[in-house]
């Protein structure tokens, strides 16, 4: 008995899933480890240091980030994201760490220059939230995230990181301006080749969780609340919008930006296949902390496959138009698909 008498007697879509050989032939979407970025936490302490929220993630001193970065380059990851864990003594209202020459971020970011030169590509995240006292992204004054005020300090924050030497500065703070204001900082003090990747369509999303423990905002967020601000939700997006997220990215490229980002990826594949079939520019997107933190959970309770389950979660973000794609899963899919 035909499923369809007379209808559709040649078209079996089943004959092309027959063979894996054939499965491979056909497939439309595949990864490598060229389409991934590696995120990173470094530490101003001698000890390697577990992630509990994040099992497998670590935080590093920089010696560790040197042979995490050697791995990197070992696997054909083309680059990493930095992002460092600040001491609480450092954190302060003005978040006038964040544009010390001598921070952990510049040291790093010098250190793995000195070492891989231009063989690895470093991306450094702008934004206050690691030097605020409260953890927010941008200044806060009554109860309010100053926009304007803040752009300064991140142009600061920018020239320091790319006098350091980073490749790309990442601006992730939401604040309005500050990919032009960035621009112009940064051609201003030579460094008209640093790349501007900015989280252009950044959801305040419940899944930054397990990423606030690991860098330790998290605890300096809980004070805010006091202070008359507990989240983001005045800078990053609400996850109801999509429209606004293209009205973002138009801003960005309008004001100078190189590539995009969009973030949570695995709650914004719309969004990220808008933004790319839109904008055709580069188009990043990263899967957090919450998206693998879940897999990991899941698959350590051994509710799902673990590897299967994280490379098909960072296909999908590739399937749906992502160019590059940052996920704490970079070295063990990197390392799966050499085999
Ligand atoms: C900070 C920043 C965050 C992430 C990257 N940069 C957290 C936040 O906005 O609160 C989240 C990354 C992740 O969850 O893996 N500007």
């Amino acid at each position: 008995m035909q499923p369809f008498p007379g209808r559709y007697p040649d078209t079996r879509l089943r004959r092309i899933r027959g063979h894996a050989w054939l499965r491979r032939v056909v497939a439309e979407t595949s990864l490598s480890a060229a389409d991934l970025v590696w995120p990173l936490f470094v530490h101003d302490r001698e000890a390697i240091e577990t992630v509990a929220s994040m099992p497998g993630v670590e935080r590093l001193p920089i010696d560790g980030i040197l042979r995490a970065a050697g791995e990197a380059v070992r696997l054909g990851i083309p680059a990493i994201a930095l992002f460092p864990v600040v001491e609480p003594v450092r954190k302060t209202d003005d978040a006038a760490h964040a544009y010390d020459a001598g921070n952990l971020a510049c040291r790093t970011v010098r250190a793995i220059r000195r070492e891989y030169g231009d063989s690895l590509g470093v991306i450094c995240d702008v934004a206050l939230d690691p030097y605020t006292s409260h953890g927010h992204d941008g200044l806060l004054e009554d109860g309010r995230i100053l926009n304007d005020e803040t752009v300064e300090v991140l142009c600061r924050q920018a020239i320091v990181l790319a006098d350091a030497g980073c490749h790309v500065v990442a601006p992730s703070d939401m604040m309005d301006g500050r990919v032009g204001s960035l621009r112009l900082a940064l051609d201003e003090h030579d460094h008209d080749d640093v790349v501007i990747l900015s989280y252009a369509a950044k959801y305040a999303s419940a899944f930054y969780g397990p990423f606030r423990d690991a860098v330790g905002s998290a605890a300096a967020l809980g004070t805010a609340v006091g202070r008359g601000l507990g989240d983001k939700k005045t800078y990053q997006m609400d996850v109801a919008n999509t429209d606004e997220a293209l009205r973002e990215v138009a801003l960005d490229i309008a004001e100078g930006a190189d590539m995009v980002m969009v973030k949570p990826a695995g709650t914004s594949l719309d969004v990220i296949h808008r933004v790319k079939t839109t904008f055709g520019l580069p188009t990043f997107a990263y899967q957090v902390s919450g998206e693998y933190a879940m897999i990991k959970a899941a698959a350590e309770n051994g509710w799902l496959d673990g590897r299967q389950a994280a490379l098909e979660s960072v296909l999908v973000i590739k399937r749906a138009g992502a160019d590059g794609i940052l996920t704490y899963f970079a070295p063990e899919i990197a390392r799966g698909l050499a085999g």
